[in-house]
């Protein structure tokens, strides 16, 4: 006779076959108690059911050792000791010169250690790594996984130069390799990917991926200059002494690359993505951006068509009424368009050391509850494909007559349509400003015409040409 208590019922974490009958047992341990077994005529299946109910009834915490406590890394102690989860348990805390770093609200048993090798040797099921860039945290991720434990990391560059063989060596060794918080940090993109939108084939990813870039180029709309507003954000803690990574477009290549494996399928390597700084843009352009309808964000953006693969980053005018020109501050935003769902648009925080954290627990939880992430097949691939769009191109000259004339005549020997020529009054003859702005053309063919453009001897500084994301 088996009896079974209806309200477990409704759990169904697995069947057990039991003789004729199917009993639900549910995971969590009160539940699996629930279950008598009386009458049972198959042996062989009453063993695996004990051994499953055992295993249940021993279920421990995950054991948890994070690698940096830094912004992010003390962030996800905070949660998990503030949310008590049941499932995980912080049980290390490794950093260099750990004494400096020992706080007094995680519990006494946490071990602070500034030995990674011990650490690594211990008994601990995940190691969360926090600490940043190729090495040595590489080293450290990849002896976790060596042993057969799970790594959960943040680490865009890490993911983004070693993410498909870091994957390949979890899956051969038994443990698990989660990233959720390496893009966007709070907003769950990665997972989105991995999950919602394993059905769809997206073709078509655009999205602002990078805080301080955003922070800087938002409050220049608001009329604040480049370097001041660099150090505001030095201050606050959003951009490095040296902010290069940021503001060169690295940081957001990387994350660029890791989003083209899970949304366009493909493996590139970042460094084919060629950057575009946003240091070049100005107040002015702020100004004529306006006058066209739009503002200037720093835009990762990558498609694929008809097998051709096309990836950029770089300083973007974007239409004022585009979600995109409602970003603001540290905030990210990505925008997927699928075949056959369209377009699917994240935003929120995608930076700053509790929204990146509460990826990291979101990942830690999502190991310790045994959900497994779809398997989404990709390919190597090369950027070789090149976007079709408008261009704004800013010029500087000091002024003469035919300026104009010779920079129309350049881009019509490259069969280049003009949109738009705009100069605002009000600028000095010795350094005068105006826009050309051009019709869906390709970068290349845009980059001959400005050759020939650059050598003119009235211009006082480069052509700055941005992409126009329509
Ligand atoms: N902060 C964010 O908003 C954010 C968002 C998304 C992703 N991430 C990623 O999250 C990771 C951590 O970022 P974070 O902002 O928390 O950095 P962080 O504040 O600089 O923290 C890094 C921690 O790791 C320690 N560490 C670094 N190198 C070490 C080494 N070789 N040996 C031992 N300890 C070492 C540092 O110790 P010291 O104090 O001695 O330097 C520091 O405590 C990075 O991969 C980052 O890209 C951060």
């Amino acid at each position: 006779m088996i009896s079974l208590d209806l309200r477990a019922a409704k759990f169904i974490p697995f069947l057990l076959r039991v003789s004729s009958w199917y009993c639900v047992v549910a995971s969590a341990q009160s539940i699996s108690k629930e279950i008598q077994v009386s009458e049972v005529h198959d042996s062989a299946s009453l063993q695996q059911s004990v051994t499953l109910a055992q295993e249940s009834q021993v279920r421990r915490p995950l054991r948890i050792a994070l690698f940096g406590f830094g912004t992010v890394g003390s962030s996800v102690a905070r949660i998990l000791v503030e949310s008590k989860l049941k499932s995980v348990e912080l049980t290390h805390v490794f950093n260099r010169n750990v004494a400096r770093k020992r706080v007094d609200w995680t519990p006494a048993s946490v071990v602070w250690s500034d030995d990674a090798d011990a650490v690594l040797a211990s008994d601990v099921d995940v190691i969360v790594e926090l600490a940043g860039g190729l090495d040595p945290a590489g080293g450290w991720v990849r002896r976790a996984l060596e042993a057969g434990k799970s790594v959960v990391t943040a680490n865009k560059k890490l993911i983004a130069y070693h993410g498909v063989d870091l994957e390949r060596l979890a899956a051969a060794k038994g443990g698990h390799l989660k990233y959720g918080a390496a893009v966007a940090g709070g907003i769950p993109v990665i997972p989105g990917l991995e999950q919602g939108l394993a059905g769809d084939r997206i073709e078509r990813m655009e999205g602002i991926l990078n805080g301080t870039c955003n922070f800087i180029l938002s409050s220049m709309e608001q009329g604040a200059e480049y370097a001041n507003v660099l150090a505001i954000a030095q201050a606050k803690g959003y951009a490095e002494t040296d902010p290069t990574e940021d503001v060169g477009g690295f940081d957001a290549r990387s994350k660029l690359a890791i989003l083209m494996r899970l949304a366009l399928r493909v493996i590139v390597d970042p460094e084919e993505i060629v950057p575009q700084p946003i240091t070049a843009v100005s107040a002015v352009d702020f100004s004529y951006a306006r006058d066209l309808g739009c503002t200037i964000r720093q835009v990762a953006r990558a498609e694929q068509t008809n097998g051709s693969v096309a990836a950029t980053v770089g300083p973007m005018l974007i239409d004022l009424h585009s979600p995109m020109a409602w970003s603001r501050g540290t905030e990210n935003m990505v925008i997927l368009t699928g075949h056959y769902g369209g377009d699917v648009v994240f935003s929120g925080h995608g930076a700053g050391g509790h929204p990146t954290a509460v990826a990291v627990v979101s990942d830690l939880l999502a190991l310790a509850h045994g959900s497994r992430r779809v398997e989404i097949p990709s390919v190597p691939a090369r950027i070789g494909g090149e976007f079709k769009v408008p261009h704004y191109i800013r010029f500087t000259v000091v002024d003469r007559p035919g300026i104009v004339s010779e920079i129309t005549g350049a881009l019509a020997r490259e069969h280049i349509n003009i949109r738009a020529i705009v100069q605002k009054p009000g600028y000095p003859a010795d350094a005068l400003p105006f826009v050309v702005t051009v019709e869906p053309c390709k970068s290349s063919a845009l980059q001959r015409a400005l050759e020939g453009i650059r050598t003119m001897d009235c211009l006082i500084e480069q052509p700055l040409d941005l992409q126009m994301l329509e």
